[in-house]
């Protein structure tokens, strides 16, 4: 099959790709790039594990063609925190049991950095409704929700005390 060139920014690293029309953009992301961050859970577009940013919006990165995302900027875990520099809602999820077996916290954390970033102060149902679009097979919502809302908390008095 032919191949189309494309260009991905892929947290701030330029990428020059040749990429099949078919190909899905959290495949070009995992198995050509080795990010593995973003997980296939359904690719079926329900349950959000392939969650990653593109110029800044949330995306479900198996609903997606590579070649669709040619030019973009895009943002995986791996570009919000490090093992060695972990974001705040990293360590909110740590601290508040966020959870459980893991697989769906790559999706759900990036999601939740793109929420915080729309709404810096979100109530319970606001953090509820914006991350609806991603599952947790291990049901462990309300610790979700907790780990996001305390990351809120830090953000802003982070904030505070720096103006
Ligand atoms: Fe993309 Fe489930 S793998 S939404
Ligand atoms: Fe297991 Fe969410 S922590 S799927």
């Amino acid at each position: 099959m032919s191949k189309t060139q494309i260009q991905l920014t892929v947290n701030g690293e330029s990428h020059d790709l040749l990429v099949e029309p078919r190909e899905l953009l959290i495949h070009v992301l995992r198995e050509t790039l080795d990010i593995t961050g973003p997980h296939i859970g359904c690719e079926t577009s329900h349950c959000g594990a392939c969650t990653v940013d593109i110029d800044g919006a949330s995306v479900k990165s198996c609903t997606r063609l590579a070649v669709q995302a040619d030019g973009a900027q895009i943002t995986t875990i791996e570009g919000i925190g490090t093992p060695d520099d972990l974001h705040v809602l990293q360590t909110s999820f740590r601290e508040h049991h966020g959870l459980q077996c893991g697989f769906c916290t790559p999706g759900m954390i990036t999601r939740a950095h793109r929420l915080l970033k729309e709404n810096p102060n979100p109530t319970e149902e606001e953090v509820r409704f914006g991350m609806a679009g991603n599952l947790c097979r291990c049901t462990g919502y309300q610790n979700i929700v907790k780990s996001i809302l305390a990351a809120a908390a830090e953000m802003n008095a982070a904030q505070e005390a720096a103006e």
